[in-house]
């Protein structure tokens, strides 16, 4: 007897594949691999061979019938599956879901990058209330109580006024400076990041509510030039080596000298032959205020007169976010549109 091995499988894949029930499948495992089935008939045969052929005969057969057992499974565990899913009213077939991810907040990251920034200079990150009280937010920092920024054009006040004042929502993040120090002797090195509310009329440029970064450090002997050094470090790794930086004079309250920070402009860098946009041709951008803490604030929360001295700064997060990433319009963080949030 001779067998076309080839056409055999061939034959019974064909079939395999297109039984669609387990009775079918058994019906095809009898029919091969059965007691009465082709390779039982096949082994039967091989007395009829040479002893020559027999080895060869036999290597086929096997081959054969474990082909034939492998497609036999894998049909079954086949037809198993798709019970199942049907049961359960699934389709295993159908491309899969990919699972919505989400990602930080353009802010949030903004904030992680800061904090670490300052955080590698040997600065802790503390956080404080947005509710605070008007001693915090304004008197403890050495703002007089005609200042215009205590205007209710200014600053939220919350009702009811309480036996301990009036409560607001703070409109910076320096109130930080007074909690931690009336706590907290020097040395200290701390960041603030936070939000920070005004009542100011929302357009490209303004919120009521943003966030600011608060810094400031105390010790025996600090200096101006400490804090310029600080800043220095602190604008080259967050904007690029090449970034050139300006002090003005300003005015705080609560630090003397007072000075306001300019970066060269990362667009253009300051370079004023084409008119850049972000920064109007100046070649420069405001980014944040700073100064040497005021002998009034260190009295105000309880420290020795003259026995120490620090720096204090206080930067826009959002304002430094919109530059590092070249974002316009400040309400595009807060109107949760995902086309928007899923580019971070
Ligand atoms: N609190 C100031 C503001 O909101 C910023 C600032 C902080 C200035 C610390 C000097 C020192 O504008």
């Amino acid at each position: 007897m001779s067998f076309d091995w080839t056409a055999i499988e061939q034959e019974a894949q064909k079939e395999i594949n297109q039984a669609e029930t387990a009775k079918g499948l058994e019906g095809l495992r009898i029919k091969y691999l059965g007691r009465h089935g082709l390779l039982a008939k096949a082994t039967g045969s091989i007395s009829t061979l040479t002893g020559e052929e027999r080895p060869e005969f036999g290597k086929k057969v096997n081959i054969l019938k474990n082909n034939l057992i492998r497609l036999l499974e894998e049909k079954t565990r086949y037809l198993k599956e798709q019970k199942a899913a049907c049961a359960c009213g699934l389709d295993w077939t159908l491309p899969g879901v990919i699972p919505q991810s989400g990602s930080l907040h353009p802010i949030t990251q903004t904030i992680q990058e800061l904090s670490s920034i300052f955080s590698k200079m040997g600065f802790i990150v503390v956080e404080g209330p947005e509710i605070e009280t008007e001693e915090n937010n304004f008197s403890g920092l050495n703002i007089p109580l005609e200042h215009p920024s205590r205007d209710a054009f200014d600053t939220f006040y919350l009702k009811p006024e309480t036996r301990k004042g009036r409560f607001l929502l703070r409109s910076h993040t320096s109130p930080v400076q007074i909690r931690v120090m009336r706590k907290y002797r020097p040395p200290l090195a701390v960041i603030v990041p936070g939000k920070v509310y005004r009542p100011d009329a929302v357009d490209a440029s303004h919120s009521f509510m943003f966030h600011q970064l608060e810094g400031f450090l105390v010790d025996d002997d600090v200096k101006f030039s400490d804090l310029k050094g600080i800043l220095a470090v602190f604008v080259k790794k967050l904007f690029g080596e090449d970034t050139k930086m300006r002090f003005r004079p300003h005015f705080f309250p609560f630090t003397e000298p007072s000075a306001e920070v300019d970066i060269s402009c990362i667009i253009c860098k300051s370079n004023q032959k084409n008119k850049c946009s972000v920064c109007g041709g100046k070649g420069w951008l405001e980014i944040l205020g700073c100064g040497m803490i005021h002998p009034n604030v260190f009295a105000n929360v309880g420290y020795p007169r003259g026995k120490y001295t620090g720096f204090a700064f206080g930067m826009g997060v959002d304002r430094i976010a919109m530059l590092k990433y070249g974002i316009n319009d400040i309400r595009l963080f807060y109107e949760n549109d995902l086309r928007f949030l899923r580019q971070f």
